[in-house]
C-alpha cells in the first residue's frame, strides 16, 4: 500500500497485491489455531525492525527503488524459501495453505522484478546500495530463526540456499550479469 503512494498510477494494481497478504494472514493465523500454537508478535516486530525502519526510510525519501528491493524482492524471496523448506514437513492443514500462498507471493516477487527490470538503466546504482544496506539484514533474520526453524526441521543451509537461488534468479531477470550479480550476493557474507 505505501509503495502505491509512490506509483500512483499503479496503486490499484498494488492494492490488489497487498490484499493478497491479508488472505494470507488468514490462512496463516488459522494453520496455528490448528497447532494449537500462539504467534509470539512481540518478536515478529523486533525481527523486522531493522528492515522496516530501512524501508521507512527509503518510503519518506521517494526512492521506490529501494523499497521495491526491500518488500517485492527480499522480503518475498524469504517468505518464499521460508515456505518451500517448511512444506515438506508442515502438518497437511499447513501444507495446502502453505502452497496457496506460494503462488501468490511469486506474484509480487515478479511486480517487483518487471518494474525494476522496466527500468534497470535508472536503478542500477540505487539496487547496488539497496542490496548493500540490507542483504546483511536479511542473512541475520536467517540466523535469528535458525534454532526455532531446526525444532521443525528446516534446515538453516537449505534455507539459505533456497533464498540467494530465487534471488540470483531475479536479479538476473532484471538484466543483471553474472558479474554483478556474484558482487551482489557476496554482500550477504559482510556485515
Ligand atoms: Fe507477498
Amino acid at each position: 500500500m505505501a509503495i502505491g503512494t509512490l506509483l500512483p498510477e499503479q496503486a490499484d494494481e498494488l492494492a490488489k497485491l497487498a490484499r493478497m497478504e491479508l488472505k494470507h494472514m488468514k490462512g496463516f493465523t488459522a494453520c496455528a489455531k490448528n497447532l494449537e500454537v500462539e504467534a509470539d508478535m512481540p518478536f515478529a516486530k523486533t525481527f523486522f525492525s531493522p528492515l522496516h525502519g530501512n524501508f521507512q526510510t527509503a518510503l519518506a525519501e521517494g526512492k521506490i527503488t529501494t523499497c521495491l528491493l526491500i518488500q517485492a524482492i527480499l522480503i518475498e524471496a524469504f517468505a518464499i524459501a521460508a515456505y518451500h523448506i517448511y512444506i515438506p514437513v508442515a502438518d497437511p492443514f499447513a501444507r495446502k495453505i502453505t502452497e496457496g500462498v506460494v503462488k501468490d507471493e511469486y506474484t509480487h516477487l515478479n511486480y517487483g522484478q518487471e518494474w525494476l527490470k522496466a527500468n534497470l538503466s535508472e536503478v542500477r546504482e540505487e539496487l547496488e546500495q539497496a542490496n548493500r544496506d540490507n542483504l546483511p539484514l536479511v542473512r541475520r533474520m536467517l540466523e535469528q530463526v535458525a534454532g526455532d526453524a531446526a525444532v521443525l526441521h528446516m534446515d538453516k543451509e537449505d534455507l539459505m540456499a533456497d533464498f540467494l537461488s530465487s534471488y540470483q534468479d531475479v536479479l538476473m531477470e532484471i538484466g543483471l550479469n553474472g558479474r554483478e550479480i556474484a558482487r551482489m550476493a557476496a554482500a550477504a557474507l559482510v556485515g
